[in-house]
């Protein structure tokens, strides 16, 4: 047999954690849905790249207050829970897990 533990588990390897600085982002293919990292004061988040609005990618996006600003027209999502926090979004966006092990950084559905 071959196949890693995380083609079992349906972990996404993002990279060393260290390579993703406070404050930058970056995108994994989950499952085939596209989905952002972003680190932000320490922690980890990893939210579907997609904006609930008009379906305008969410990479590089503002970040701040804890949540990614879609660039489009500017909606907020917490990036903890997904949530829509202002207009024109109104439905949350799908988030995922992440995960540190041995310095390295995985995303994995919930
Ligand atoms: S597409 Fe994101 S706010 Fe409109």
């Amino acid at each position: 047999m071959t196949g890693s533990s995380e083609q079992h588990s349906g972990r996404v390897h993002v990279g060393a954690a260290d390579a993703l600085p406070d404050g930058s982002q970056t995108e994994v293919l989950v499952g085939g849905v596209h989905v952002v990292v972003v680190r932000y004061e320490g922690e980890y988040y990893a939210l579907r790249n997609n904006c609930t609005h008009k379906d305008f990618p969410l990479l590089g996006g503002d970040v701040s207050m804890g949540r990614i600003t879609c660039a489009k027209h500017g909606a907020k999502f917490e990036l903890a829970t997904g949530k829509a926090k202002t207009l024109p979004a109104v439905k949350a966006v799908q988030i995922y897990k992440t995960l540190l092990e041995d310095g390295e950084l995985y995303v994995l559905a919930l």
